[in-house]
């Protein structure tokens, strides 16, 4: 992996993937190494983030690498009508890779294009989130102790949802169930579902959560974006769609997780957090050590 940008799921094989997720393990066990000190990480945030952007500076940091970058477009010359090709030219010339989220679908794969070094996508619009595919991918061998044939339920907007479309094709790989559950307007985009049929795999699609929850190993739930619609009375209709609480886990599998890639709006009632189930935090610290794993393959000192 070393050099290569991660812009979508599909840029890394499955070794590859598997690979990432063996190393985030090692660094669990020791996360405090003195590896990347000779690197410049830049972090270029176009768009809000807490996690991906906090966790990715956490994993750099503690590999005792140098930060740079900013974590909102209108502090940067973008502002100023700066475009994106030539922030990213101007910014390879400070450093040795480069995070960066931002809201348009393909500007990972633009930035990519122009950069002389690696890009990593830390969210493109509503279209990947494959850093976020790979914590959930740590986070579901973690807790299930496996990857392979599982029943995996996502609830909430599948269609903007853009952690949800890398997941989805990820699992193609591992003989998965699919348990689709949204409103009838925020349903899987169909290229992502053709990843699902080219597999020939399972899926089933619902408006309602309750009878998916027993029949699941996870139950990945999702907030409904509401920065990607362009009507906010569409919004409003759907908004409180899925609420999960915990009186609805009493018939779950005994391992049952449920996911979400945060932040949650209402989407699980805070009374889930003390259960067995929830694991929504973990799987958010889990996110330090398959970004620090990422960034050492790809600076290429492991
Ligand atoms: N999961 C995720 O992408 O969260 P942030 O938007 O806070 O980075």
């Amino acid at each position: 992996m070393k050099n290569r940008s991660l812009v979508s799921i599909s840029d890394y094989t499955i070794d590859e993937q598997l690979k990432i997720l063996k190393l985030a393990a090692e660094f669990e066990k020791n996360p405090r190494q003195k590896i990347l000190e000779k690197y410049v990480v830049a972090s270029l945030f176009f768009e809000p983030s807490t996690r991906t952007r906090l966790s990715f500076e956490s994993a750099a940091s503690q590999l005792s690498a140098k930060i740079i970058g900013f974590s909102e477009a209108g502090s940067s010359s973008v502002s100023k009508g700066e475009t994106l090709k030539d922030t990213i030219l101007t910014v390879s010339n400070y450093s040795d890779i480069i995070v960066m989220r931002h809201p348009h679908e393909g500007s990972a794969k633009y930035a990519d294009e122009v950069a002389p070094i690696p890009i990593i996508n830390a969210g493109d619009g509503a279209h990947q989130h494959p850093t976020q595919t790979l914590l959930d991918m740590y986070s579901i061998t973690k807790t299930q102790g496996r990857l392979d044939s599982l029943n995996i339920a996502f609830v909430g907007d599948l269609k903007y949802g853009r952690t949800v479309h890398s997941l989805v094709m990820a699992l193609c790989q591992f003989n998965t169930t699919f348990h689709l559950v949204s409103p009838t307007e925020l349903k899987l985009p169909s290229y992502v579902k053709q990843h699902i049929k080219d597999k020939n795999l399972a899926y089933h699609q619902y408006t309602e959560m309750n009878e998916v929850i027993p029949q699941v190993n996870i139950l990945y739930m999702t907030r409904i974006q509401k920065e990607r619609f362009s009507d906010p009375i569409e919004y409003e209709r759907v908004k409180d769609a899925y609420i999960l609480r915990l009186s609805m886990l009493t018939n779950a599998k005994e391992n049952m997780k449920v996911l979400h890639p945060l932040p949650r709006v209402n989407e699980i009632d805070e009374d889930v957090d003390s259960s067995p189930q929830a694991y929504y935090f973990q799987q958010a610290r889990n996110g330090v050590f398959v970004r620090m794993a990422l960034l050492a393959s790809i600076l290429g000192v492991i």
